[in-house]
Order: C-alpha cells, then sequence, then structure tokens
C-alpha cells in the first residue's frame, strides 16, 4: 500500500489545511511530518473557521486517525491550547489522535532564545514566528533535545532541568535580553504536560507500517513551503527543518519507495512572510489589492503577508525537488477583477537570464522577467464546476499546466471546504 504526499510550493499558507480537509474523506489517516506551531492551517465548513497549529488537518473527520509524526516539534502549552478550542467539536482524541514518542518538545527557553537571537540579528533578522522552532530543532541536531516520550521517563525531572538550566545560561550571552518570569513560564509548561500525558504516544513508524501493511490509505501533511526547506529554500531565511518530500521519510518513518502521489499546492499568486528574498514581490496597488482581497494575514503570528506575481522559475524548482505529480491551485479568485496577471518566467540578473533558481538568491540582484496574460472580471467564488469558469480563467490554468509539465487537478475559488473544484 502507497502513501500519498500533500505539500505547499511557496513560502507556505498555501492553503495546505483547506486541502487536507478536502481530501480526508478519502484517507484513513492523515499524518503531519515536520514543523511545529510556526505553522497556521486554516479550515473553513459548514460556517466554522479553524486554525491548526500542531494537529493534523483530517482532525475534523471522525473516521481518519490523525499522527503527529516523530519530525514535528510539539510546544505542549500551544497544543493544550488547540485542543481546548476544539472542545464544542466533541472530537474522540483518545481514538483519533496519536503523537510519535520521537517527537521533540519546544521548552519555553527554546521560545526565548529564538526571540533572543532574532532580537540580536537586528535588521537581518529571520522574522520567524517567534515559537522557539530553530533552536528545538538545534537541540535536535546536537542531540540535546528531549522527545515526548521522555515525559514518562524517571529520569524526566532531571532531563527537562539540565535543559532548562543549559537554556538559560545561553541567554545570558545575549546583551540587553532580560528572561522575565521563567518561574510562570515553567509552571505553565509542566502544567501542559500533565495534560499531555493523557494522549495516546505511540511509535508512530510502527502504527504507519502496520497501517500499510493493512492497506490503510495515508495522506502526509506538510507544513511551511518548499521554499522554507532549511536545504532548498532562500537561506538563512528558511525554517529549520525539511519541507520538501523527503522530510515525509524522515518525519514519519515512511519509505521513499513508498510514496505515491505527491500533491504540490500553490497559490494563483505569490505569498512571503518574515523576512528574505521574493523576486516577484510587488509594491503597488496589484499586491495591495493582492493581500486586501486575499485576507493576506499570517494565521500564527497575524502580521501582514507580502504580496507578488507567480513565479514559475521558482515554481519549477519545488515541483522538480518535491517530484510533484498533481498540482492544487488555490485563490484564484483574488485575482478576480485585475486587468491584467503576469507570471515570472526568468530572472535577469547580474550575469544574464537565469530560469533555474539562484545558489545566492539572497544576494543577488534578481529583477523578474514576465510574461503578460489577460485577466477576467468574473466572480469565481460560487463556481461550482469548471465549465462555469471564465475563457481567460481557463487560459490562465492551461498556460500554467503548459508551463509547469504538471497536471492541475484542484482548483480551489474560496476558502471554504465546498469552494473546491476538482479536475
Ligand atoms: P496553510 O498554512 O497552507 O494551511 O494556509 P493558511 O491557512 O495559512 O492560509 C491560507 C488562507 O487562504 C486561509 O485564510 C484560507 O482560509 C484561505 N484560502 C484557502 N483557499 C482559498 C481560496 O481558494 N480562495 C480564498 N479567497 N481563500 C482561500
Ligand atoms: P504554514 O504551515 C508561512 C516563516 C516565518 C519566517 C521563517 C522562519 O502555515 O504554511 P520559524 O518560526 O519557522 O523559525 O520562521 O519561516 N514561516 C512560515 N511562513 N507559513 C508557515 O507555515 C510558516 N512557518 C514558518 O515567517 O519567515
Ligand atoms: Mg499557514
Amino acid at each position: 500500500m502507497t502513501v500519498d504526499l500533500l505539500l505547499g510550493l511557496q513560502w507556505g499558507d498555501e492553503g495546505k489545511g483547506k486541502i487536507v480537509d478536502v481530501l480526508t474523506s478519502s484517507y484513513d489517516i492523515i499524518a503531519r511530518f515536520q514543523g511545529g506551531p510556526n505553522a497556521g492551517h486554516t479550515l473553513e465548513f459548514e460556517g466554522n473557521k479553524h486554525v491548526l497549529h500542531t494537529i493534523p488537518s483530517g482532525i475534523f473527520h471522525p473516521e481518519a486517525v490523525n499522527i503527529i509524526g516523530n519530525g514535528v516539534v510539539i510546544d505542549p502549552v500551544i497544543f493544550k491550547k488547540e485542543i481546548e478550542n476544539l472542545a464544542p467539536y466533541g472530537i474522540n482524541f483518545s481514538e483519533k489522535l496519536l503523537i510519535s514518542k520521537k517527537a521533540h518538545l519546544i521548552l519555553p527557553t527554546h521560545r526565548l532564545l529564538d526571540a533572543a537571537s532574532e532580537a540580536a540579528k537586528g535588521k537581518a533578522k529571520i522574522g520567524s514566528t517567534l515559537k522557539g522552532i530553530g533552536p528545538t530543532y538545534m537541540d535536535k541536531t546536537g542531540r540535546n533535545g528531549i522527545r515526548v516520550g521522555d515525559i514518562f521517563a524517571p529520569n524526566w525531572d532531571s532531563k527537562y532541568k539540565k535543559l532548562i538550566t543549559k537554556h538559560l545560561e545561553l541567554l545570558k550571552n545575549f546583551e540587553g535580553f532580560e528572561v522575565n518570569d521563567i518561574y510562570a513560564l515553567e509552571e505553565e509548561f509542566l502544567t501542559s504536560i500533565k495534560a499531555l500525558k493523557k494522549f495516546k504516544l505511540v511509535d508512530s513508524e510502527n502504527y504507519l507500517h502496520q497501517a500499510q501493511k493493512a492497506g490503510k490509505k495515508i495522506l502526509a501533511e506538510g507544513a511551511q513551503g518548499s521554499l522554507l526547506d532549511i536545504d532548498f529554500g532562500t537561506y538563512p531565511f528558511v525554517t529549520s527543518s525539511t519541507t520538501t518530500a523527503a522530510g515525509a521519510c524522515t518525519g514519519l518513518g515512511i519509505a521513499p519507495n513508498k510514496i505515491k502521489e505527491v500533491y504540490g499546492i500553490f497559490k494563483a499568486y505569490t505569498t512571503r512572510v518574515g523576512s528574505g528574498p521574493f523576486p516577484t514581490e510587488l509594491f503597488d496597488d496589484y499586491g495591495e489589492t493582492m493581500g486586501r482581497v486575499g485576507n493576506e494575514f499570517g494565521a500564527t503570528t497575524g502580521r501582514s503577508r507580502r504580496c507578488g506575481w507567480l513565479d514559475l522559475v521558482a515554481l519549477k524548482y519545488a515541483i522538480k525537488i518535491n517530484g510533484v505529480t498533481q498540482l492544487m491551485m488555490m485563490k484564484g479568485d483574488v485575482l478576480s477583477g485585475f486587468d491584467k496577471i503576469k507570471v515570472c518566467t526568468a530572472y535577469q540578473t547580474a550575469t544574464g537570464i537565469q530560469d533555474y533558481f539562484p545558489f545566492d538568491i539572497t544576494d543577488e540582484q534578481i529583477k523578474p522577467i514576465y510574461e503578460e496574460l489577460a485577466g477576467w472580471e468574473e466572480d469565481l467564488t460560487k463556481m461550482t464546476a469548471e465549465t462555469e469558469f471564465p475563457q481567460n480563467f481557463i487560459r490562465y490554468i492551461n498556460y500554467l499546466e503548459n508551463a509547469l509539465e504538471t497536471p492541475i487537478k484542484i482548483v480551489s475559488v474560496g476558502p471554504d471546504r465546498a469552494q473546491t473544484i476538482h479536475r
């Protein structure tokens, strides 16, 4: 039995949460493979809007099992709040939500280290979500981290105290950074750890291997986006995990030869939250309209997202790295009323025209080369079939499929679960 993957092809916030929720009815298991509460995955259905940070986006389907994989980093404080927010839905968590014992824990001092490190960088800051993601993955690769399974270990107290003490020492190196009320933070953390103990902690790779053997259908859910990948993203303005397809192998224990479909999600334009290069970024009315109509505010931090035209150089790069087999295009509805639509087909760099994503995009002076397509006036949000689409929107879709050499199988025309058109 095979596993399908769903991941973002841009700088995150492509609409992964919405599509995972839409697809869950065809799967038995939804498994998050990396990232942590830096993610904000928005789901809308039946008049409800919900933002998930750590919990997989299949959680509203009572028949599906949701797994938080070993590649995820968990802040028990945020996790507890997420669970509390879900109380009205009567979800059977003990049966439907499993957590890998190997997932790493975000301590309150990881969050402080994130804040201190960003403050020390000044203007060069990453623009992190300040959720402690970088320091937690550093402790994981530095072999100092604490894992979810450790909360039941006899030496939990000493492990935890040792790491907190180490972090507090490290924090002294950040001049001018003050640690306020560490006791309150610790109390909140330890209360949340108690709450975490009530959940089902599993060897999720083993669970998934058995599920595969039993013929269960599994969908792996990515967080962030390919251009935020620690290796392939716009380094150093990236997150600290493998957001690309390989992350599903390491973050869930799924063998590469078991992966079948790779669903790549992108917006009909581009957004980015936080610092870092963004060649097609707009500072004009078009960008302003994308942000306003698209309601482009971070689901986790509330920061406004930078907006720009679609970048095919970046998208082709992401499709290759992930081995995308099917595309899903989100938010085409936001572009209704634009008199023209531009897409970047190549970059003009100091050394000439380039159609490959450059190594040091951060330092390169890049001028995007655009192709211009006709816009459309019609409101797409109430359309329920492809046959209702305006001609110029169909032309945009066909143009992209051609350029990207990959079929666009889902077109999303609004945030609601129902505003989804399968092709
Ligand atoms: P994720 O992190 O990839 O799950 O995406 P986010 O939830 O952070 O951001 C996507 C935003 O766009 C959310 O507010 C969604 O409700 C919204 N959204 C998703 N698909 C569409 C769409 O097709 N049209 C519009 N207008 N909004 C959408
Ligand atoms: P979802 O899953 C968009 C960005 C941050 C920052 C950089 C590093 O909702 O698509 P971090 O806190 O990870 O150290 O921040 O990555 N970032 C995201 N941007 N969507 C996300 O997740 C993001 N998670 C992190 O803004 O630029
Ligand atoms: Mg998001």
